[in-house]
């Protein structure tokens, strides 16, 4: 549709960037922290998270680069490590000072924290107990949240639940080291941390006076291959399976009925306790994080052996799904040189279709483009590439709130370099770039990108 006319990104619209705990802090085993499952991935050639971009040494300078860069708010989120070193024991004080700090700088500059409480990075501890496929797990994330609300819900009223749910669920490597769990294993683990964020949000909405909590999946629609119905029907499937399931069991408290299907006819349904679901339907979230990078293509099923291909997938690449759909290439769109797809127009799509799904208040918690970026020879990082996928994808999130969309948010991924989580510092993400190689972290300096620039006053203008 062609409008005359765009509406404006609302005055109160939350221009954000967003990191993650482990990938940004550093500081692994300091002050108290307990290990987690990203702790133990010592990959050979790339960067570990030990030091990361060091922000926990370096908050005050990166919150004050927040500040120049005119940032309403930051999603980052809190390594539960560092408030319970061991998921469910002894409370870390040094770890509840960080994090005290760090909300106190953003309150300073007027910078509005969204904080995450989990970021794929489950205490080691409770990953020897069984991890998510332990009820124990719920019992100890509530009582994490309870510690959260507790100390910092006088400041923080925007909260995240999970970070990628689905990613875990459908790319589980990273965050089940020693052992890839079953598939039925993986469904058990994705029941208990439904009821562990609706118990979470049930307790925010107690405990946190004008508190608003929700969910941060990674959603992106699907299109069929060509418009052969068997496409359709499998990009149904597969948008059902990857990203239904998880807003519809955050929004309405139940299962997708194509998924619940699905999970029956493979023999993948969890066990679920009495209670559960009534739990489930009583906790609504008050708006959505979403984090969009990418749409997939997808064609029908063969059903005939060969519809997983051989690839390796990460979170936007897919894979294919024996009898449920084959993954498809869309020649209308260009690709990172990760292979990624580059789709602006996508992300008003799946704006759209989450808008007339759900109806609630959405915030983008991630978007954006991983490069190799290099420091050119005026010491400066000249990321035009950056710019145009954001401008690009910003446009779209303006045609997006014209088509009557409540989006009141946008935190492009990320506010700073970090370790991407399968290219290292190899592949980039930040307005901020982290003067540091795979191994070595030189002064880890801080060099505001162009990309920097740019989006400074996009703020400064509240929109293009
Ligand atoms: C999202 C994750 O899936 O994608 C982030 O929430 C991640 O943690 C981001 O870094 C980009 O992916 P990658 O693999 O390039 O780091």
């Amino acid at each position: 549709m062609y409008y005359k006319k765009l509406k404006a990104f609302p005055d109160d619209f939350l221009w954000g960037a967003s990191t993650s705990a482990y990938q940004a802090e550093g500081a692994y085993n300091e002050d108290g922290k307990g290990l987690s499952v990203q702790d133990l991935h010592h990959p050979k050639d790339i960067a570990d998270f030990k030091i990361a971009s060091d922000h926990y040494h370096h908050f005050k300078e990166d919150v004050q680069m927040m500040a120049e860069l005119g940032l309403k708010a930051y999603r980052f989120s809190i390594a539960w490590t560092r408030i319970i070193p061991d998921g469910d024991g002894k409370i870390n004080k040094a770890g509840i000072d960080f994090y005290n700090a760090l909300i106190d700088e953003l309150c300073a500059y007027h910078i509005e924290p969204v904080v995450t409480m989990y970021h794929f990075d489950l205490p080691l501890a409770l990953h020897e107990k069984g991890g998510w496929a332990n009820r124990h797990t719920i019992d100890a994330f509530v009582r994490y949240a309870r510690i959260l609300f507790e100390n910092f819900g006088d400041r923080v009223k925007y909260w995240l639940t999970i970070n990628e749910q689905n990613v875990m669920i459908n790319h589980p490597s990273a965050m089940n080291p020693g052992r890839l769990p079953s598939k039925k294993e993986l469904y058990q683990q994705c029941h208990n941390m439904f009821v562990a964020s609706a118990k979470a949000t049930l307790l925010c909405h107690e405990m946190i006076e004008n508190g608003k909590i929700g969910p941060a999946p990674n959603i992106t629609a699907i299109y069929p291959e060509t418009c052969k119905p068997e496409d359709i029907i499998a990009a149904d499937n597969w948008e059902s399976i990857r990203c239904w399931l998880y807003l519809d069991m955050a929004v309405y408290g139940r299962y997708n009925n194509l998924v619940w299907s699905y999970l029956e006819d493979h023999m993948l349904t969890p066990e679920i306790e009495e209670g559960d679901m009534d739990l489930l339907a009583q906790a609504k979230p008050d708006y959505l994080g979403i984090n969009y990078y990418a749409t997939a293509t997808v064609a029908g099923p063969k059903n005939d052996g060969t519809d997983c291909q051989a690839r390796n997938g990460d979170q936007q690449i897919m894979i294919g799904e024996e009898g449920v759909y084959r993954a498809a290439n869309n020649q209308y769109l260009e690709t990172t040189e990760y292979g990624w797809m580059i789709d602006s127009i996508g992300l008003r799509v799946t704006l759209r279709r989450i808008y007339d799904r759900y109806h609630m208040p959405i915030l983008i918690t991630e978007n954006g483009i991983g490069a190799k970026d290099e420091l050119a020879k005026d010491g400066k990082i000249h990321d035009h590439y950056r710019i145009d996928y954001l401008q690009r994808h910003f446009h779209q999130a303006q045609l997006a709130i014209t088509d009557g969309v409540d989006l009141i948010g946008y935190c492009p991924w990320s506010f700073m370099d970090l370790v991407s989580t399968h290219q290292g510092y190899g592949k980039r993400y930040g307005f901020v770039f982290i003067d540091r190689d795979e191994k070595n972290i030189k002064q880890l300096k801080r060099i505001k990108k162009d990309s920097f620039y740019w989006y400074r006053d996009i703020i400064q203008n509240n929109g293009l």
